[in-house]
């Protein structure tokens, strides 16, 4: 199975629409980020609470290493919307996004320890690690904790989140962290050449 499989019309994806709709009028009227990030998570959570709208070419686990499809970039690239899908044992280096972000769980559970650059310039953990499961949302982004480890968290079977950024992330030139805090570049791109068709409104 991959990415570029021809998408059935047996999946309804006015979900998908409805929310990217949504969230560029969220955006158009928001004056702070805050507004953003509060309003945007109730969209998320409501997005998230069923799971009959992912056409399943992006939500195939891929053995060596985790996934990351673009489902909708925004015209202006003002956001995008991404599916994360974990395969057991999957996880991320330590990351920044340089954007806000926001993480809504699909499907299983994902591990998310935040870290915070100390004084003398190491990377330490910041506070516990925290399970979300599947209907949980979560905030991260420059100004409210922006570095990062996520993992499946689930040991027996694929998790995937769905994810929104305050960019269009694939292409944000940001940093994965050592242990000692060296950043080291990176451009994440996306697993998919294909986008989903949420446009079809013959249905
Ligand atoms: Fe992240």
């Amino acid at each position: 199975m991959n990415a570029y499989r021809p998408i059935t019309a047996a999946i309804d994806t006015a979900p998908l629409r409805d929310f990217v709709t949504r969230f560029a009028d969220l955006i158009d009227r928001s004056r702070h980020q805050h507004e953003i990030l509060a309003t945007g998570s109730a969209l998320l959570g409501q997005l998230i609470a069923r799971d009959d709208w992912l056409p399943e070419a992006f939500a195939v686990p891929n053995p060596e290493r985790y996934q990351q499809y673009l489902l909708h970039c925004d015209s202006r690239e003002r956001f995008s919307v991404v599916s994360f899908v974990w395969g057991p044992g999957q996880a991320t280096p330590v990351h920044d996004h340089r954007v806000w972000g926001l993480v809504g769980v699909l499907r299983g559970a994902e591990r998310v320890q935040r870290y915070r650059r100390s004084e003398d310039g190491t990377i330490v953990a910041a506070g516990d690690e925290v399970l979300l499961e599947a209907g949980k949302v979560e905030a991260v982004g420059p100004d409210i904790g922006d570095i990062h480890r996520v993992a499946n968290g689930r040991e027996d079977g694929p998790s995937v989140s769905i994810h929104v950024y305050g960019g269009n992330i694939g292409a944000v030139e940001r940093a994965t962290y050592a242990a000692d805090g060296t950043p080291k570049r990176f451009i994440s791109g996306y697993a998919n050449g294909v986008l989903p068709n949420i446009w079809d409104r013959s249905e």
